[in-house]
């Protein structure tokens, strides 16, 4: 596999990810509606950008690959069928850590509750043409929680684009 090189970084800049290319392309056909919010923007490709949570980031590893936890801010919206399909996700958390990695939501407006919704390959990750990580995901046992009963575990996802802010060597305490 291709050795990645990127940038040394110590902060997660951007989260994009379009949940399931599919997913949207249905509700768009069901003249449904796509929104996001709070910090989140809906990107060129029809997918979502959000930005990392102030002061937080993933770490670079000594692999090269990032590490830890990244949390991110902003609200995803869809609804179609008169609101009979709706799905909402809030403030997505990318957790790295040895048992593999993680994307899990708040999936109600209070951010009461936390759903892992997808698993990721960082092992397949690649780079791309934009400098982001693009990792391959799949629905977690729980996504069902958020994205519906349509996609059981193990269903492709749209791959997450991690970008990482290129910054200083941190030395002493902020
Ligand atoms: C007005 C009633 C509805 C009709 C006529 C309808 C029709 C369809 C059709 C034809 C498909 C494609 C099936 C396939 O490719 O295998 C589909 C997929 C889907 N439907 Fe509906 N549906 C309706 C209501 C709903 C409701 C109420 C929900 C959510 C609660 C929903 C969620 C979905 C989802 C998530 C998919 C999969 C989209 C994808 O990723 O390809 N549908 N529906």
């Amino acid at each position: 596999m291709e050795v990645m090189t990127q940038q040394p970084g110590n902060a997660a800049a951007t989260l994009s990810w379009g949940v399931k290319q599919s997913l949207r392309a249905y509700v768009t056909l069901a003249q449904g509606a796509i929104e996001a919010s709070e910090g989140a923007v809906r990107a060129a490709d029809g997918g979502f950008t959000f930005p990392a949570a102030p002061g937080d980031g993933l770490t670079l590893g000594a692999d090269g690959r990032p590490e830890g936890v990244g949390r991110f801010v902003g609200e995803a919206r869809f609804e179609a069928h008169g609101g009979m399909l709706k799905i909402f996700l809030a403030d997505p958390r990318l957790e790295i850590g040895p048992a593999g990695a993680i994307l899990s939501v708040a999936d109600t407006r209070a951010r009461d509750r936390r759903v892992e919704l997808a698993r990721l390959d960082l092992a397949a990750a690649t780079i791309g043409d934009d400098g982001a990580w693009v990792i391959p995901a799949s629905a977690a046992r729980n996504g069902w929680q958020v994205l519906g009963d349509h996609y059981p575990a193990s269903t492709p996802l749209d791959p997450v684009h991690l970008k990482l802010a290129p910054t200083e060597p941190v030395s002493g305490s902020a």
